[in-house]
């Protein structure tokens, strides 16, 4: 039984934001499963980007454009009909939101909105997977995970827009989108991924590589932060699962909101991670470099998953350690032979899809 049911194999997918760290590795990963895919994204913003190094774009086809362009997106639904849509393009990066406001709002909420009504106008049969992120929720700073049922919300603009997504997509859905019919739309909600290949600014991972391949100590603006952290291969199983669920003839019970979050032991706060990085690593120091005045961003986000456990069953496939040397490994691997990073990445899904047949998850088994 291959992955996720088969349901990739020789399927035209939508994937936008490919040219990012998530959408690379998604990139790649559809390519293994078969999948025929479009890509739609900008240029990779960073050098260097995954996309590039990993030759991401090598086995789909590889559309740029602008997803506030309402128009272009129309014309590529429209004409292409794909059969599952997994929207990762947006502004991701929360201090580049307090920069840009606008344009996150516009990318992140009006880029959602363009994409669902021009899957509504094409009319043709699909499932969606709108990806926005454990920053929707009202963060209340508490112990606890955020469910699927609490409050949209978000104090910067990077959150708001997530939470804004959040709310265009149960819109639409209920406006346009029947569960028995034959659109499905689900949003998705996973944490602060980590893994090979990202270089976007503020990143913690990014920080850690270049002062770990430079000798120097990693300097830590937040390391009190407690975050769901994951290895980026996990919330892409959610999403491909979730994209195969929904077109089964049933699937529009799966047509709505789902946190893919880690085991509770992964729900550290930035020093233990940077820490486990060093030691993952083999070498290495951080500093603290606390700044009272520094934007807002939340001390304590972590997400419950039992919905995605009892009714998608999945579960995270990685313990933190295992995501932190894999992390490590990858890195270390490109710092040494630049080269290397599609194989490395290949080899690494591999080893992911393995892990997951070893403990018998059934998108990896079947169901
Ligand atoms: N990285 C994380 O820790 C994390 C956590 C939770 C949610 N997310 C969400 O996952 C998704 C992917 O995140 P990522 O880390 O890969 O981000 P990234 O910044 O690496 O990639 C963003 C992608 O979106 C594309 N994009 C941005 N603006 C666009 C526009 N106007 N038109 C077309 N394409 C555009 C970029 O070209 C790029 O391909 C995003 O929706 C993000 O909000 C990420």
């Amino acid at each position: 039984m291959s992955s996720f049911g088969g349901a990739y194999q020789g399927t035209d997918v939508l994937l936008t934001g490919h040219t990012g760290f998530k959408g690379s590795w998604l990139a790649l990963w559809l390519e293994q499963l078969g999948a025929r895919t479009i890509g739609l994204a900008l240029d990779p913003a960073t050098d260097p980007a995954l996309c590039t190094l990993a030759d991401a774009c090598s086995g789909l086809t590889d559309h740029r454009g602008d997803i506030r362009d309402a128009k272009l997106l129309e014309t590529l639904i429209g004409d292409a009909k794909p059969r599952i849509i997994l929207h990762l393009a947006a502004q991701a990066i929360v201090r580049e939101s307090y920069e840009t406001p606008l344009d996150t709002l516009n990318t992140n909420v009006m880029g959602t909105a363009n994409l669902l009504e021009a899957v509504r106008r094409a009319g043709h049969p699909c499932s969606v997977v709108v990806v926005t992120s454990d920053k929707c929720y009202e963060n209340v700073n508490w112990d606890y995970g955020y469910r699927e049922t609490d409050p949209m919300g978000g104090s910067d603009p990077y959150s708001m827009s997530k939470g804004a997504t959040e709310l265009v997509v149960s819109s639409w859905r209920r406006s346009f989108f029947d569960p028995n019919g034959p659109i499905r739309v689900a949003s998705a909600r996973a944490g602060n991924v980590i893994g090979g290949g990202d270089w976007a600014r503020d990143r913690i991972m990014t920080d850690c590589i270049s002062a770990l391949c430079a000798g120097t100590p990693i300097g830590v603006r937040n390391p009190v932060a407690t975050r769901p952290w994951q290895h980026v291969l996990e919330p892409l199983s959610g999403y491909l699962e979730l994209g195969a669920r929904m077109l089964e003839p049933d699937g529009g019970r799966f047509a709505t909101g789902w946190n893919f979050g880690p085991a509770v032991q992964s729900v550290c706060n930035v020093q233990r991670l940077v820490e486990g990085m060093i030691d993952a690593w083999g070498s290495g120091s951080w500093e603290d470099l606390s700044d009272p005045t520094a934007v807002h961003e939340a001390k304590l986000l972590s997400l419950t998953w039992e919905k995605a456990y009892h009714h998608l069953d999945w579960e995270p496939t990685w313990s933190l350690d295992q995501c932190l040397t894999a992390t490590a490994d990858w890195y270390r691997g490109w710092h040494e032979k630049p080269g290397s990073a599609r194989t490395n990445c290949l080899s690494q899904i591999d080893a992911y899809e393995s892990r997951a047949r070893e403990l018998r998850l059934p998108w990896a088994v079947g169901h």
